[in-house]
């Protein structure tokens, strides 16, 4: 049996108080990487990373993190290992469980990394699947809460395909009290099912969730506006297809002009710029996109931290 609190499959499986802390050790680990003062706290550690799908940030991040806190990141050959066809998903679970610590992976089903959690018996992280990207929403919300100083009560707004990410940040507002505002084409919005799992902790955590097709009465309000490629990795053959659909939903100097002067704007990143997202958007004064990505090695450290410390 897989203990969900002993990984980081999906950020459903985590208690708000258990996010709230790892977002706080984010910024805490992040102020002493700059002090000198992190120490090495998971030397002779060894992590494995199985990547099925491209990556920059989520790969380098989690390497460079291990390197500064004193242990080690190795990089597993999904061609080599060529899981379910040289071996099984259990057998080869079975074997790493006995090598390294821990294993972050990123590949197209979620039922993959359950599974490596279950035969390694070691704690695994979500590095993306195609259902979510709870890794995205740890540094979403340090990012946050470093610019505003609270998440409680914040409006996220999200425009574009109601994908992983999406996903992922409608799961943060409703553990953690935030309002989540999805705007995009109606044949793209969140799964009914998946947003009526979301009430109760909505209710709960005094956040709500709502879907509005008119992206410019969507920003209205936004504290923080963001988006993210209309044809996620897996989904290259509906690129064009979706580029149609999607365009009233870019994120342009027009759009942001009818959000609060102070909104923010973030995306995860790689950015299609020109089609998502403008260029004077990602590189605008209020965009932290940067910021977020740079966080990503602060809240990857939190996770591996809390599940490896
Ligand atoms: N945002 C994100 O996960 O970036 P990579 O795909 O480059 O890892
Ligand atoms: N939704 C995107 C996120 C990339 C980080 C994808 O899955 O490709």
């Amino acid at each position: 049996m897989v203990d969900p609190k002993k990984n980081f499959l999906r950020l459903m499986d985590w208690e708000p108080q258990a996010i709230r802390d790892v977002v706080d050790s984010a910024i805490d680990l992040k102020r002493s990487l700059k002090d000198g003062t992190a120490g090495f706290p998971l030397r002779g550690k060894t992590i494995g990373m199985y990547f099925e799908k491209q990556s920059l940030r989520t790969v380098t991040t989690f390497q460079v993190l291990m390197t500064q806190l004193g242990g080690q990141a190795i990089l597993l050959d999904p061609a080599s290992i060529s899981l379910g066809k040289r071996e099984s998903v259990a057998d080869v679970g079975r074997c790493l469980g006995r090598w390294v610590d821990g294993l972050v992976v990123r590949c197209f089903k979620q039922s993959l990394v359950e599974d490596l959690a279950e035969w390694s018996g070691i704690p695994v992280i979500n590095a993306l699947t195609d259902d979510s990207h709870p890794c995205q929403a740890i540094a979403l919300a340090q990012t946050m809460k470093e610019h505003f100083g609270s998440l409680e009560g914040r409006r996220l707004v999200f425009v574009g395909d109601g994908n992983n990410v999406a996903s992922s940040f409608a799961v943060l507002c409703a553990k953690l009290g935030m309002h989540f505002v999805h705007t995009g084409p109606e044949g793209y919005r969140l799964k009914p099912e998946f947003v009526a799992s979301l009430e109760p902790l909505f209710k709960v955590s005094g956040g709500s969730f709502a879907y509005e097709p008119n992206p410019k009465k969507a920003v209205a309000d936004a504290d923080l506006v963001y988006t993210d490629v209309w044809a996620s990795m897996g989904q290259e053959s509906e690129q064009d297809s979706r580029g149609k659909v999607f365009a009233p939903w870019q994120v342009n100097e027009e759009l942001m002009s009818h959000a609060p002067k102070n909104a923010l704007f973030s995306h995860c990143l790689p950015a299609h710029r020109g089609e998502e997202v403008t260029d004077g958007v990602v590189d605008a004064p209020y965009s932290v996109c940067f910021d977020e990505a740079e966080n990503r090695l602060h809240a990857h450290k939190a996770i591996v931290l809390k599940l490896l410390g």
